[in-house]
């Protein structure tokens, strides 16, 4: 924009300033901020004490003096924390979400964001101009098989999974009519965090979870915890050397994103092929709008499937749907859950 055209837009009454700009471009910043809160594990030591003052904060956390004050207060000025009195405190929200001894925890992504993302992203215009992964697998290498061959990284991965889709699970166990079905299996459930969330809320379901042998002792540990081991069991198994086990209802959750289109295609087949004659196939993702311009962290998403693997991304509702009826499912609809995820329900 020129500046006779900045003063003609201020003529009409329409403000043009760079704000938006300035605070995306610098987003970073307060991002990285969290990251390190999450890392220094900063909300669960808030969280044990009540409140803490500046010092004590600072000590507890092992922090330099030139770093503690401004720290704790850019994260207060994010809406991070709360101050009364000299004494800082979790907001209700990060006391709830980013303790990590909570069960409604959702820091595991974040952590993980910390640990491996945000320095992966640092790349991305490579990863824009070759189209190749800018992760662990950026010299080649098969992904799951690369993360997971750290226990440490698979344990992160799979707790991150938990954060990314918790509140998906909760959204789904209120939107489907669970009381029609009497079973569901998650394939590719890492923790388990989706089934966690439908068994809590449904009792009469029974079902579990499908994934990788490598998984086993992490669901089994997390479905333990949340005393569903009667009612969800684990399945190891491969999806594209195995056959699907079979339930009423086949959830995958930020599967098809991972893979190409001849992928995403194989594995609705194999989910449609395991299902009983009037089951369900429910995909959930941060499923972009039919019109790209509105879900920016399901675009974002795609972007982020670019910099981990070599043939990812994520589609829209319309995408899924045509390859549902593709594959032969008589009815799809695309619905809402919270925040950018939706789920395409596929009838048989
Ligand atoms: C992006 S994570 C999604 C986890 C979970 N569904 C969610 O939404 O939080 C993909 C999952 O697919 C699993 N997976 C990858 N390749 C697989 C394969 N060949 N067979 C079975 N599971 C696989 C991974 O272990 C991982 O748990």
């Amino acid at each position: 924009m020129t500046n006779a055209e900045i003063a003609t837009a201020a003529e009409r009454g329409e403000p043009v300033t760079p704000d938006s700009i300035m605070q995306l471009g610098m987003a970073f910043w307060g991002s990285k901020a969290l990251l390190s809160a999450v890392e220094l594990r900063l909300f669960g030591t808030l969280s044990e004490a009540g409140s803490l003052d500046a010092e004590e904060l600072r000590e507890r956390l092992g922090l330099h003096p030139r770093s503690a004050r401004d720290f704790f207060d850019a994260l207060l000025a994010l809406g991070m924390l709360q101050r009364h009195d000299g004494k800082y405190s979790n907001t209700p929200a990060t006391d709830l979400f980013l303790d990590p001894a909570k069960p409604t925890y959702v820091g595991g992504l974040l952590e993980m964001a910390n640990a491996r993302l945000y320095q992966f992203w640092g790349s991305l215009t490579a990863g824009l101009r070759t189209g190749q992964p800018q992760s662990e697998v950026k010299t080649g290498g098969d992904f799951f098989a690369t993360v997971y061959a750290d226990p440490e990284r698979l344990a992160q991965f799979a707790s991150a999974m938990s954060g990314l889709s918790a509140s998906a699970g909760r959204a789904i166990a209120a939107k489907f009519p669970w009381h029609d079905y009497g079973s569901v299996v998650d394939i590719g459930c890492a923790q388990g965090a989706v089934p966690v969330a439908i068994a809590t809320a449904h009792e009469h379901l029974t079902g579990g979870g499908f994934d990788l042998p490598a998984l086993e002792p992490i669901f089994n540990a997390y479905v333990g915890k949340n005393g569903l081991a009667d009612r969800l069991g684990f399945i190891p198994g491969d999806f594209f050397a195995d056959p699907l086990p079979s339930a009423d209802v086949l959830i995958m959750g930020h599967i098809l994103h991972d893979w190409d289109l001849d992928q995403k295609r194989l594995l609705l087949q194999k989910a449609y092929a395991a299902l009983p004659g009037d089951g369900v196939l429910i995909v959930h993702d941060a499923i972009i709008d039919d019109d790209r311009r509105e879900n920016a962290f399901g675009l974002l998403m795609s972007l982020n499937m670019l910099i981990e693997g070599p043939y990812g991304f994520d589609y829209s509702g319309a995408d899924c749907r045509a390859w549902m009826a593709e594959t032969g499912f008589s009815e799809s609809y695309v619905q809402h859950l919270v925040g950018p995820d939706s789920m395409v329900v596929g009838i048989k």
